[in-house]
């Protein structure tokens, strides 16, 4: 019996630590670590200058909120927009937050534009997040059980249907973005 919410329906294995791409488990088994937190641990495990880094920031400053200024969060903006090309950056702490951001971006605009109703198109086999307005734009019915009404503004179309996604375009004037995984993960 678990103390945890039954969000999950997780696997009868536990680790213990990582080092690089590798993983072991409590019993002391090696494992290839080919999900990397769902696509996350993008340097791997226990690489020593990512533990040097958070435990020098850890035993400095835990937390100071975003009402201040963060010279290290300037720093890091400045090599994102080096290597992206884009404008700004907004950082968050999870997927969905960053969806939700884009998804307030896209609204913004489009009552800029004076649209009432601006609205995102999204792949019918999407896995965008968890939150009310991330699984509105999230297809998959086994996620979405339970959790409508969902938001509106909002239009699901197939994969690869080019030439309906250009006719949707010329008909509905509220479209304001299109959002997709470039990698299909849910959608195959
Ligand atoms: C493609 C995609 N988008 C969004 C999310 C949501 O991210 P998070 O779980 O960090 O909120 C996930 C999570 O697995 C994802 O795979």
């Amino acid at each position: 019996m678990s103390n945890l919410m039954n969000t999950y329906g997780r696997l009868p294995v536990e680790f213990d630590h990582g080092q690089g791409v590798w993983l072991w488990d409590k019993e002391g088994n090696k494992y290839l670590d080919a999900l990397a937190g769902i696509a996350v641990n993008a340097v791997g495990h226990a690489h020593p200058r990512l533990v040097k880094a958070i435990s020098d920031q850890a035993s400095k400053l835990i937390h100071c909120s975003n009402y201040f200024q963060i010279s290290l969060q300037e720093q890091v903006a400045a090599k994102l927009l080096e290597h992206s090309g884009l404008d700004a950056v907004f950082f968050c702490n999870s997927g969905l937050e960053a969806n939700e951001c884009a998804f307030k971006i896209a609204r913004k605009y489009g009552h800029q534009k004076g649209i009432k109703v601006p609205t995102i198109v999204v792949l019918k086999k999407a896995f965008h997040g968890r939150s009310i307005s991330t699984l509105s734009a999230t297809g998959n019915p086994g996620v979405r059980k339970d959790f409508d009404p969902f938001m509106e503004g909002i239009i699901q179309i197939d994969e690869n249907d080019l030439d309906g996604l250009r006719k949707l375009a010329k008909t509905n004037k509220d479209i304001v973005a299109l959002m997709f995984e470039p990698i299909q993960g849910e959608g195959g």
